[in-house]
């Protein structure tokens, strides 16, 4: 394994604009170019995003290389992000990508960058420790929701995904109901720090096997809002952690409730958690209590990796690379990428 391939990873799937720098598996900057133009119309704008991206992916690129301390000359690989996300957004990073690649007259690997969530575990972080394999990931997004079995790096396995919503739009669309901006996962998780998770109780998925669904939940949430504005137009405002508690107890004990179902079935206690909802401190803490009680072992990546990043972006390249998979310049981008 070359460990001293410096890579640089290109993220544009969604609303953020991200380039990283690589030296191996460690991270020599890792920048986020964040689009708040989409909080106010309460949900990424496709149109707007991918224009933010045109206005974002040099300066992103240019700052990623100077806080790595290196020159363009130094990059042996680039890496871009294939799909799945927005397909305007997705083309403004890969045709920067290509381009770059060409000038550069350097390889260019093309990644997924639902297992690029998934493989932001081996970047190098202090206090973590990488997963062995076979380990089971639970990808939670702005866009996915899956389980999936990793074999290895590129032998990956979707075993559960939802059949509706998304557990970070279960986030997001509550919120909005709440009247909390976008992203509202953040904010649900900032408020609910002082609710109490039982105040509130919301109807349940009865969904077979191992996937999920979360579109029944956001109607309960709903129903129960509007049927309390009526008698009392100020009950959010009087609620707001006690609900934030409760929704967030509900997509937890959703997401949990399936990990502990594909434990068993697959008998695989290495799990870990990947994708912008990782992110939450209720499910993190939970996972952690799973954890003691099943006697599992669990990987819970550092913020930074958690919510869109180019570095993970990086690291699936590396593998991708490492595995000959090297992308021709007539590859497109996909909305609709599979694994
Ligand atoms: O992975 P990501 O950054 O972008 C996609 O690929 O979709 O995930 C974004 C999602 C959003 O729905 C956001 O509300 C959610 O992750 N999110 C959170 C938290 N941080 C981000 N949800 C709950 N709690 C958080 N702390
Ligand atoms: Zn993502």
């Amino acid at each position: 394994m070359n460990k001293d391939l410096v890579i640089l990873g290109i993220e544009s799937s969604c609303d953020d604009t991200s380039a990283a720098v690589l030296r191996g598996s460690k991270v020599l900057s890792n920048i986020i170019a964040n689009q708040s133009i989409h909080s106010k119309y309460g949900g990424v704008v496709p149109e707007l995003a991918s224009r933010a991206h045109q206005q974002n992916i040099i300066p992103v690129v240019d700052t990623a290389i100077k806080e790595a301390n290196i020159k363009k000359s130094d990059i042996n690989l680039i890496a871009y992000t294939k799909g799945p996300g927005l397909l305007g957004s997705l083309l403004v990073g890969s045709s920067f990508a290509k381009s770059l690649s060409l000038g550069l007259d350097i390889p260019l690997v093309s990644v997924n960058h639902m297992k690029a969530h998934i493989l932001a575990h081996f970047i190098d972080q202090e206090n973590h420790k990488k997963p062995t394999f076979p380990f089971l990931c639970l990808t939670v997004s702005g866009g996915h929701t899956q389980i999936v079995i990793i074999r290895d790096y590129d032998d990956m396995e979707v075993i559960g995904t939802t059949l509706d919503d998304a557990a970070g739009e279960a986030f997001d669309k509550s919120a909005k109901v709440l009247g909390l901006k976008y992203p509202g996962g953040p904010l649900i998780d900032k408020y609910a720090k002082e609710g109490n998770i039982h105040a509130f109780t919301f109807g349940k998925p009865k969904i077979k096997d191992l996937d999920f669904s979360f579109s029944g939940l956001k109607t309960s949430i709903l129903n129960k809002i509007n049927s309390s504005l009526m008698s009392d137009p100020e009950f959010i405002d009087k609620n707001l952690n006690d609900l934030c508690a409760s929704i967030q107890h509900s997509i937890v004990t959703i997401l949990l409730d399936k990990v502990k179902k594909a434990i068993n079935q697959t008998n695989i206690k290495n799990i870990a958690i990947a994708g912008g909802v990782s992110a939450n401190s209720y499910l993190r803490q939970e996972l952690q209590t799973l954890a003691k009680k099943e006697y599992l072992n669990i990987y819970i990546p550092k913020f930074e990796y958690c919510t869109d990043n180019a570095a993970m972006i990086a690291i699936a390249g590396k593998y991708e690379y490492l595995n000959n998979k090297i992308t021709n310049y007539s590859e497109s981008a996909s909305a609709r990428l599979s694994f």
